[in-house]
């Protein structure tokens, strides 16, 4: 097995990635981001090496590979909008498993060994009990779940056939930004709940509709499990370190295992603002369960991972200080 010295981050352009890499190297860890820039900026990835590429250029990533002393790979880059994954099914399976696939042969080209793998809790689908743990079953109801399980299963044969050892982390609904508001989401076009709702706080949007008030949940609004961006990348490099320790391949669902509904963060974002914000109760929007929560017990016995930013103003809060100090993003568009 390689015994490299450098984290690759594929997709470290991006929300989730750049994040990751600011936790790698405030612990000291030697990183290189691979990203084609088709979402992500630059400006996010901070002193990270950055090299600029396509999954599906296997040439570039074997030069890489070759140029370079891979310990692990953190794996990114993907499309993530559900509705469009509907809309337009081939994007997805191209980006999120074809070029997943370009990666992976080239790691074993290259005898990386050490995967550790975004996927999310779209895998599920309709939840059939109160908390999703691992054992849940997974039956996604839209393409976007459907290509990161076909990669979770990819990885558990790649496992059986090749030994690439493996982490992967099903994510509930990432939130927040780094502390000190110098990195955060930064998404075109802007889909998810918190940032649009610090739109409304910003006057950069009216109001903010909601999707459904009639569902059965604690005000009619849906819930969702809210975790901070910086528990989701402590999680990635204990993960890391997990498989570096012997520890057997395996998946994590990861949440703060406590739900907030809509209207409860139109409310905290309010507080947290000190901002009125206009909200307007619309049709429901087509794939969303009423309530999805983790159980993240596994990630906490296995891992010892817990989550540090656990309350929705904390997590509110450090979104605010991103996009307060950078109304127009990373303004590289
Ligand atoms: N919502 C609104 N109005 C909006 C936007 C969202 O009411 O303008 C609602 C949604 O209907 C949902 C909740 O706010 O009930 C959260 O919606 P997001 O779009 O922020 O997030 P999702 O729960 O749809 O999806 C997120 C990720 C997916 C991931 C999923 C897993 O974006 O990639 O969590 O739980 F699959």
């Amino acid at each position: 097995m390689s015994q490299g010295d450098t984290i690759l981050v594929v997709g470290g352009a991006g929300y989730i990635g750049s994040h990751c890499l600011w936790e790698l190297r405030q612990r000291g860890f030697k990183t290189l981001c691979y990203d084609n820039l088709s979402e992500g900026h630059r400006a996010a990835c901070g002193e990270t090496p950055f090299i600029e590429g396509s999954l599906n250029d296997e040439a570039k990533l074997d030069k890489l590979f070759a140029e370079h002393s891979i310990r692990a790979v953190f794996h990114f880059a993907a499309h993530c909008y559900v509705g469009e994954s509907c809309e337009d099914p081939e994007k997805y399976y191209f980006n999120n498993v074809a070029s997943t696939l370009s990666l992976l042969r080239s790691m074993r080209r290259a005898n990386v060994k050490r995967f550790i793998f975004s996927s999310t809790a779209a895998t599920f689908g309709n939840p059939v009990r109160d908390t999703i743990d691992e054992t849940h079953p997974q039956d996604p109801i839209n393409p976007y779940g459907r290509t990161k399980l076909m990669i979770e299963h990819i990885l558990k044969d790649y496992k059986e056939a090749y030994g690439m050892e493996h982490v992967i982390l099903r994510y509930f609904n990432a939130a927040g930004a780094a502390e000190g508001g110098v990195i955060g989401e930064d998404h075109e076009p802007e889909t998810h709940l918190i940032p649009l709702v610090l739109k409304v706080a910003l006057g950069q949007r009216d109001d903010i509709k909601m999707f459904g008030d009639d569902y059965d949940t604690v005000d009619g609004t849906c819930v969702r499990d809210y975790i901070h961006i910086l528990d989701l990348a402590d999680a990635h490099i204990k993960g890391l370190e997990y498989l570096e320790n012997g520890g057997e391949s395996a998946a994590f669902n990861l949440g703060n295992g406590t739900g907030y509904s809509v209207k409860q963060v139109i409310d905290t974002v309010a507080k947290v603002t000190g901002k009125a914000i206009k909200s307007e109760a619309v049709g429901r929007r087509a794939g969303d369960p009423a309530i999805l929560i983790a159980d993240y017990k596994r990630a906490e016995k296995v891992l010892g991972w817990k989550p540090k930013y656990g309350d929705l103003e904390t997590i509110v809060k450090t979104a605010w200080d991103w996009s307060s100090s950078h109304p127009k993003g990373y303004d590289d568009r």
